[in-house]
């Protein structure tokens, strides 16, 4: 479902922050992306959405390439990005229906969808009220729902647990195995290996632009017997 081949991407002619990666998510997947700071994960990310033009290599999402088909593909997609900050003026209950609008979702629909989402992140209350008076971890729920509206089958997170307490990361975790059960993708970025070992079919493992890794955990223990993930992680990603 997420196609990312050859590509590569350089900032202001010198910085390469992402160079020649390819992977694949396939439908029914969870994926975790992971590396250290700086390390290209937000860049991959915003290829992927259509954020960014990468300046080599082919990316498909959902059967549809994300340049020639764009609207197709972001049709697909739900997107977190990394920061929650933005349209701060508008009541949560404004922004999501700018984005239904934005989506074209049916007034039944997003109904239905907004009122359960927002139950499950007991964000119903506060949905009339600016977002500018959201704490942090509410304005990370407010985006989750806001991701999830038009019901994409392809989801692309960028750290979407931060700021999320127990429960509401706990709920956006069992959502992430419900719609990947149902045969869609879910591809993430995260800093918590813990996240990543009990969530995922397989991680990704960035450095300084470069693939390090691809592949199920079992078999990146199994290379390494007797340590800890947070160990094998720390002597890959070492200088
Ligand atoms: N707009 C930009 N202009 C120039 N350089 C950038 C820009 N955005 C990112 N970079 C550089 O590209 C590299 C990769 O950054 P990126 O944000 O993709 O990392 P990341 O893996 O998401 O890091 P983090 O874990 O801190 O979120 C870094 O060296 C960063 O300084
Ligand atoms: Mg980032």
């Amino acid at each position: 479902m997420i196609k990312f081949k050859n590509v590569t991407k350089v900032y202001n002619r010198t910085i390469k922050a992402v160079n020649n990666v390819s992977f694949e998510v396939r439908g029914g997947e969870i994926v975790g992306f992971t590396g250290p700071n700086g390390s290209g994960k937000t860049t991959t990310i915003k290829m992927l959405t259509g954020i960014l033009p990468p300046d080599k290599g082919e990316i498909k999402i959902n059967g549809f390439d994300i340049k020639k088909n764009m609207i197709q593909a972001k049709s697909s997609i739900g997107y977190i990005a990394d920061s929650p900050d933005m349209f701060l003026r508008l009541k949560g209950i404004e922004f999501l229906n700018f984005i239904a609008d934005v989506y074209k979702v049916s007034n039944d629909d997003r109904k239905k969808r907004v009122n359960e989402l927002a139950e499950r992140f007991e964000l119903t209350d506060a949905l009339s009220s600016p977002m500018m008076s959201y704490s942090h971890g509410m304005r990370q729920k407010l985006m989750v729902i806001a991701a999830l509206v038009h019901n994409p089958p392809v989801w692309i997170l960028d750290e979407p647990m931060t700021g999320l307490d127990p429960k509401s990361s706990y709920e956006l975790k069992e959502m992430m195995r419900e719609h990947a059960k149902k045969g869609n993708a879910v591809f993430f970025s995260t800093h918590v290996l813990e996240v990543a070992e009990k969530l995922c079919d397989k991680v990704i493992i960035i450095k300084k632009g470069n693939l390090l890794y691809d592949g199920t955990l079992e078999n990146l223990e199994s290379q390494h017997l007797n340590q800890t993930l947070e160990n094998i992680f720390l002597e890959m990603t070492e200088n």
